[in-house]
């Protein structure tokens, strides 16, 4: 092994261009690959900005290139050289650096490398948990190096951006108070609180409002945030938030930064501009003409109401399910009339997993319409469904009969699969909205109990107060959701900051007064201290971020994340801990420790 005494690096691979012709370069990096073609040989060398192809020749100095013949695939090397123009024929048109290369005049191996267990190069086909054993390795895949540096900047241009409209960063306790509601907190058991458990934040939403009421205006942090909950490809056990909140503002003024913000990151990051202000959809016609509460607008195929075509049917489903106060609602799947037998047979198990009981169909083909349920309709239903519908020659019609809640997530699913399959989604297409007047509170029925939609420091609106006690399913809440492309990228709300008020919330969501004070009681005293008026918002950076990569899972843009069963399978954590670590924080478990064979 080498040292690199004596040798400075000048450049990065990826800066090299033709203006470099003649010049006496050292780059540092991996190979990437190697090929010998007998008095030369060629290697990629590959370091964080890119690759570039270096050449040694017995001609120019035959002990760079004995060395040569002995690197193998990831050795990391030092390489002195010069750089030439490449003849026309071998111009690769395919890398940066494609016009030239580089001569070694002088080589030294850094290091040397086992052969890696797949290969380093962007789109591989290989397991992820194998990827995530060796995040070294697979971190330095091009596109994976792309990802986080586009986090990077980001971040950067979030911190540039709050910066110059007046938030500070600060941080707050990662060390903090286990909580209701929300998801399952992780515990961290206190040594010299026998007993006593603090818990990782689910996000810092106290703490921030704490800093209003410090008189601090405008904050903001990039902060981790835990939450034991199920995991999916959009939820990491652990993942980042840019979260903010300001005083002496209203939600309008909250957008519309909110939106600059987004504007300015997709310029500096991306370099693509996007039109402001982004579209205001009210959760209830959210919930109405998409079935979601974030929805992807960047296809059409809305939900339709039937239930007013369909009435006086002969149809039992139909009319047992509207005299119970349902609705029949569906999507026109356009040109997809001729959609195979099997395949409809298949969208019924389909929505039958978001809890439709069935799925009918119609589908006007060009020799007829094909249905198993029209000889129950009314020449007048027909015609009021097609009108309703928008239905022309070649439209396929799926519909769901059920209580509201039922159709809208089993249809708004259904016309996000029909979308996938029929590739109606333009990859391309950045669509943002808000969502807005969000209900307050929504009905838990195994606990038979409201509770906070957002969440419970959230106001709501002047206008619906007087229903807190009456009427809380009535109420609306001050929040908003920024969604992207179908995604949740971020969520907030204008907060009470009056204690009666607050109070009247907790009531409402089934607190006790010392149930409320054992847990928030340092606020309601906080907000009779003179607190401004003041909300904010929570951005999901590791969301954001998976959608700019366009990458399927936000797994892709975080450096070290978790599986799917929130494991580290690189240093393996969680792991078991020694007797004496337990005994000092005063914990048993229940759990038999596996004896070592
Ligand atoms: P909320 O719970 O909506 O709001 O979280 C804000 C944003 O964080 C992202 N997010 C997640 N990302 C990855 N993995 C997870 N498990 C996960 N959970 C949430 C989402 C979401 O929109 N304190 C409030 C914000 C506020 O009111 O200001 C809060 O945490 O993109
Ligand atoms: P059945 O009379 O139960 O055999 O249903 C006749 C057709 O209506 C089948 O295609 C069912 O899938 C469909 N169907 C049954 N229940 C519903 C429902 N709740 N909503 C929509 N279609 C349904």
């Amino acid at each position: 092994m080498e040292t690199m005494v004596g040798l400075k690096r000048t450049h990065s691979c990826d800066f090299l261009n033709k203006q470099n012709e003649g010049e006496e370069v050292v780059l540092c990096g991996w190979v990437a690959r190697r090929r010998d073609h007998g008095g030369l040989i060629f290697l990629d060398l590959r370091d964080r900005s890119g690759f570039v192809q270096v050449v040694f020749s017995q001609d120019v100095d035959v002990d760079s290139f004995t060395k040569a013949e002995t690197v193998r695939s990831e050795y990391v090397l030092a390489v002195r050289g010069i750089v030439k123009l490449r003849d026309a024929a071998t111009i690769n048109a395919n890398i940066a650096t494609g016009e030239i290369e580089v001569y070694g005049t002088e080589l030294r191996i850094l290091n040397a490398a086992k052969t890696p267990p797949f290969y380093i190069q962007d789109n591989i086909d290989v397991d992820e948990t194998l990827r995530l054993k060796y995040r070294y390795l697979d971190l330095r895949r091009p596109e994976m190096q792309r990802n986080l540096m586009l986090r990077h900047r980001v971040a950067k241009t979030m911190r540039d951006f709050l910066d110059n409209n007046g938030f500070m960063e600060i941080e707050t306790p990662m060390l903090a108070k286990s909580t209701p509601e929300g998801a399952r907190d992780y515990l961290v058991p206190s040594r010299v609180s026998p007993g006593k458990f603090y818990a990782l934040p689910q996000s810092p939403q106290t703490f921030k409002q704490m800093l209003m009421v410090a008189g601090m205006e405008r904050y903001f942090q990039i902060v981790r945030c835990f939450r034991d909950e199920d995991l999916r490809a959009d939820r990491q056990p652990e993942f980042t938030q840019l979260d903010i909140e300001m005083s002496f503002i209203d939600q309008e003024e909250i957008l519309t930064i909110m939106e600059n913000m987004t504007a300015r990151i997709f310029k500096e990051a991306l370099d693509v501009e996007i039109q402001t202000p982004f579209l205001r959809l009210s959760y209830e016609d959210a919930m109405n003409r998409y079935g979601s509460d974030k929805p992807d607008i960047r296809f059409d195929m809305e939900l339709v109401d039937l239930s007013d075509a369909v009435k006086n049917s002969n149809f039992k489903v139909f009319e047992t399910v509207l005299a119970n106060g349902g609705q029949v609602k569906a999507i026109n799947v356009k040109g997809y009339a001729n959609a195979p037998r099997r395949e409809l047979d298949g969208l019924i198990e389909y929505v039958s997993t978001y809890g439709a009981k069935g799925l009918a169909w119609i589908s006007y083909t060009s020799e007829g319409i094909k249905s198993a349920i029209t000889k129950f309709l009314t020449d007048e239903n027909m015609a009021d469904i097609t009108k309703a519908a928008g239905i022309e020659t070649g439209d396929l019609l799926l519909i769901v009969a059920d209580k509201p809640a039922v159709v809208a997530n089993s249809l708004g699913q259904l016309r996000l699969e029909m979308a996938r399959r029929l590739n109606l989604i333009d990859n391309d297409k950045l669509s943002f909205l808000w969502v807005v007047d969000f209900p307050m509170f929504e009905h838990d029925e195994e606990e038979n109990r409201w509770v906070a939609m957002h969440h419970m420091f959230t106001s709501p609106r002047d206008e619906d107060v007087e229903y807190l006690e009456s009427n809380p399913g009535r109420v609306k809440a001050k929040a908003y959701d920024m969604v992207l492309n179908g995604t949740e990228v971020g969520g907030g709300s204008i907060r009470i900051y009056n204690r009666e008020l607050q109070e009247r919330v907790f009531t409402a969501i089934g607190f006790t007064q010392e149930e409320a004070f054992a847990k928030f009681g340092y606020m309601l005293e906080a907000f009779e201290y003179g607190t401004p008026p003041h909300g904010g918002i929570a951005f999901g950076l590791d969301r954001l971020i998976m959608i700019m990569a366009k990458r399927p899972s936000i797994r892709d843009v975080i450096a070290f994340p978790k599986t799917q069963s929130a494991t580290d399978v690189m240093t393996q954590a969680p792991s078991e801990v020694d007797a004496k670590q337990l005994r000092e924080l005063s914990i048993k478990t229940t759990v038999v420790a596996k004896v070592k064979v």
